[in-house]
């Protein structure tokens, strides 16, 4: 991409270091547990030993005596204000506490007020709680069955635990196309639960100013301004109305995902700092942020891929089990239950395809977030990457050869996929290739062929995915009706520093620096110039928040959309300072010159000091625009990864020896920070691939509920990741750009699943669910008489 900035504005292209480090890493950051309010009363929360069971008495007699403890908050409190169940996003309903039984286990019981954290703490292991088990159903299939316990008897006419049906695409073409294919494959695909275990958990501080009537929460939330709305509308009955609440959401540890629904501790620190009119500070501990925060995934998904002879893919159909715990409370939009999986057909030139999914309920906390993921993305992408790897050695051809022959090829785009998306760009093949000269594929397939005759077990696996990111247009995309815009708005100041707002809000991803660059780049302003705010409803414009990479293609085009509106309105200062129509000035970063006059310019800095001091008659003064941006399409991000792995023949165990990750977002706003995210990703990648699951027994107890048994890989498990890039700008962005932040996360599972696949086909091994332990594989090692 050519720069347009020099490295001193910092515009688009340039690797300019990220503002908010210096504060990150001298620990100076302002994260919600570092807000401390005079006065302010501490919550902890009773949760459930058990996954389903009647609630026969709550005690808090022994609670009470703890010193400093003030009350014991139970369902039965916050029903009198009809506070005791709440929306999700997927308007379902959910248990804030509840009041006759519990639904899965670790959920919240009833919640502790106390003077401080430790008194809090301890008031909770005193609150006495009887139950009554109920029936425990944790398998969605079994949940499907007919004469298994209903679950959700909170709904009156609600018989059965089916949630809902939802299927997309020409169900009759897709059969008549598997009817007349030459080569089938199928397959059983499971996604397991998996959690995004962010290095800050959840909490909040909540502050009713009995005074003025406000509430002030700071919270962990990527989505400031829906949280407000959703507030407005739970709580508008009893005085909270939407302009008396102020979400701030400070430096935030991560979330991918996991902050985005809103969890019922947020709501008691509400509800208690109302009636008391005290701050209240509610935050999560490690093992309750892992066993009763929303989960991502598990998806029990059917694969069919059909082709012709000469191994030309025709058809892909699907069928699928969504388990979403005891409540709908996935953060998808409206339309879309389950979230864009139909972009399943991927980067393939498929003709026909046809999904169907179903959600049930089990007795597990509610599930259905993305994991760094634009909405079951991740599960659509492992999908048909796991599918078209298994066509391809069915049919005995190369796995790369067996892509590049089906791709979607660049003349194609705009490209209308079998399942109505409008694929904006790519270059499928070029990446690919790209990836394949990096690593060396030709001599990695010999040195395979070579060890696989000694008995060695090496695999080569490819992911060449598309992403769907930007979400979205607002005729398609909403959530719980708000629209899928987002937002900027900025304001020059008279000295040519510039602020600028927006709707999302960063939780590590770096927009105070990337932000800044897209608006020095319009503008021609230093990056350093130009400060970026997110996060305070009361001063940032609304916007949807940030989630399933939208930040860039959505509040990313608004600044670029505002920004050229704060130029329109200089070209009509410069040309009023420089004498000259507007038409004979000319643009270049930074400075309006006039046409064959080079020497009679005027800079940004002029022209912003002018808008205050000298501005035309009849204009109004001040330099300041904003844009609520609409997307008109998603943007498509793409990328070929190739994995090479070693398996231990003896133990099972998978070593990723290499990982060459080759990207394309459109045009690239700071490479660094891309870099920075793909490495991210793809560790986050790594670890569902081969460590990260959450199960549970039968009777619903938890496994993974902490860090013993959930494992994140650590810099030890962690290969080196070799990254590159293409650039195929998005032709739709005003910048060209397209999402990046969870592409890796997205593509690299079935890179790894793939390649050890690839090292165990010869022994009649077609599939491994993920996580792909060393006791799967050894298993498989054993059934095939490799060991012993
Ligand atoms: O919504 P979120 O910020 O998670 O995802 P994103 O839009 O993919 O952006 C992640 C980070 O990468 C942001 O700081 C972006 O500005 C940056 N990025 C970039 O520099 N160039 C791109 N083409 C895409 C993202």
């Amino acid at each position: 991409m050519e720069l347009k900035t020099t490295p001193e504005v910092g515009g688009m292209g340039h690797s300019i270091k990220r503002k908010e480090d210096p504060r990150f890493i001298r620990g100076k950051g302002t994260y919600v547990d570092d807000v401390q309010l005079p006065g302010m009363l501490y919550l902890d929360i009773v949760r459930s030993p058990h996954a389903h069971a009647k609630i026969v008495k709550i005690d808090s007699t022994k609670a009470m005596a703890v010193k400093g403890v003030l009350a014991v908050i139970t369902g039965k409190d916050l029903e009198k204000y009809n506070l005791h169940w709440m929306p999700t996003l997927m308007s379902d309903t959910q248990m804030v506490l509840p009041v006759e039984k519990v639904m899965y286990q670790a959920q919240e019981v009833a919640a502790v007020l106390a003077t401080t954290r430790y008194a809090a703490a301890d008031g909770a292991a005193a609150v006495e709680v009887q139950y009554d088990p109920l029936p425990v159903v944790v398998d969605p299939r079994k949940a499907l069955e007919p004469g298994a316990p209903v679950l959700r008897t909170d709904k009156k006419d609600k018989k059965d635990n089916h949630i809902w049906h939802w299927e997309w695409g020409d169900k009759g073409a897709t059969d008549r196309a598997f009817g007349e294919a030459a080569v089938t494959v199928k397959e059983d695909i499971y996604l397991p639960r998996i959690h995004v275990a962010s290095i800050e958990t959840c909490g909040c501080i909540a502050h009713f100013d009995k005074i003025d009537g406000k509430l002030t929460v700071w919270m962990t939330t990527q989505a400031p301004h829906a949280i407000r709305t959703v507030f407005a509308l739970v709580a508008g009955h009893v005085g909270l109305e939407e302009h008396k609440i102020r979400i701030i959401s400070p430096d935030i540890g991560g979330g991918f995902g996991g902050k985005v629904p809103v969890y019922p501790g947020y709501v008691i620190a509400v509800a208690a700092s109302v009636l008391t009119g005290k701050p209240v500070k509610w935050i999560e501990d490690r093992m309750e942020n892992l066993q009763a925060d929303s989960f991502a995934r598990d998806y029990h998904i059917t694969a069919e891929l059909a082709a012709k002879k000469d191994g030309t893919l025709t058809a892909l159909r699907i069928k699928t089990l969504a388990d979403h715990g005891y409540t709908d409370a996935a953060a998808n939009p409206s339309k879309f239950p389950a979230g864009l999986f139909h972009v399943c057909t991927g980067s393939y030139d498929l003709k026909a395809a046809h999904v169907e999914v179903d959600g049930a309920y089990t007795n597990k906390p509610p599930g259905g977030i993305a994991y760094r993921c634009s909405f079951r993305v991740t599960e659509a992408v492992h999908t048909i990457e796991r599918m078209v790897d298994l066509m391809a050695h069915q049919l005995n051809i190369d796995p790369a050869e067996f892509r590049m022959k089906n791709f979607i090829k660049p003349e194609q785009f705009p490209y209308k996929s079998a399942l109505g998306w409008e694929y904006d760009s790519g270059n499928y093949g070029g990446a690919l290739k790209k990836a394949m000269d990096m690593i060396g594929y030709a001599d990695l397939r010999r040195e395979q062929a070579e060890k696989r005759k000694r008995g060695q077990l090496m695999g080569i696996g490819i992911s060449s995915f598309t992403e769907i990111v930007g979400a979205g247009p607002s005729k398609h995309f909403d959530i719980l009706g708000l629209k899928m815009f987002d937002s900027c708005e900025i304001r020059v100041h008279p000295t040519g520093k510039a602020i600028a707002r927006f709707g999302t809000k960063s939780q590590g991803q770096g927009h105070e620096t990337t932000y800044a660059q897209i608006l020095a780049e319009e503008l021609g302003i230093p990056a350093k110039d130009i400060q970026v705010e997110e996060g305070d409803t009361d001063t940032a414009p609304y916007g949807l928040g940030t989630y399933a990479s939208r930040s860039t293609p959505v509040a990313g085009a608004a600044a670029a959309v505002a920004a050229r509106k704060v130029r329109d309105k200089a070209r009509k200062i410069a040309a009023y300072l420089l004498e000259a129509a507007e038409d004979d000035l000319v643009w270049e970063p930074g400075k309006f010159s006039v046409k064959g006059a080079p020497n009679k310019s005027k800079t940004i800095q002029d022209i912003a000091f002018a808008a205050y001091t000298n501005h035309p008659q009849g204009m109004e003064a001040g330099l300041e625009a904003v844009s609520y941006y609409d997307p008109p399409n998603l943007t498509y991000p793409f990328g070929s990864y190739i994995c090479v792995v070693d398996v231990d023949s003896g133990t099972g165990e998978v070593k990723v020896r290499r990982f060459v990750a080759i990207d394309d977002c459109g045009n690239i706003i700071n490479p660094m920070i891309v870099q920075g995210q793909v490495h991210g990703g793809l560790t986050m990648g790594l670890a569902p691939a081969l460590f990260e699951e959450i199960s549970y027994d039968e009777i619903g107890n938890i496994r993974g509920g902490s860090f013993i048994d959930y494992l994140l890989p650590t810099a030890v498990e962690t290969p080196k990741w070799e990254t590159g890039h293409t650039v195929t700008p998005s032709p739709h962005h005003p910048l060209g750009a397209k999402g990046v932040g969870e592409s890796a996360t997205v593509g690299a599972p079935a890179a790894i699943a793939n390649a050890v696949v690839d090292a165990l086909w010869h022994l009649g091994v077609r599939h491994i669910d993920i996580p792909i332990t060393p006791a799967k594989v050894w298993k498989l090692l054993r059934q095939n008489g490799v060991t012993e």
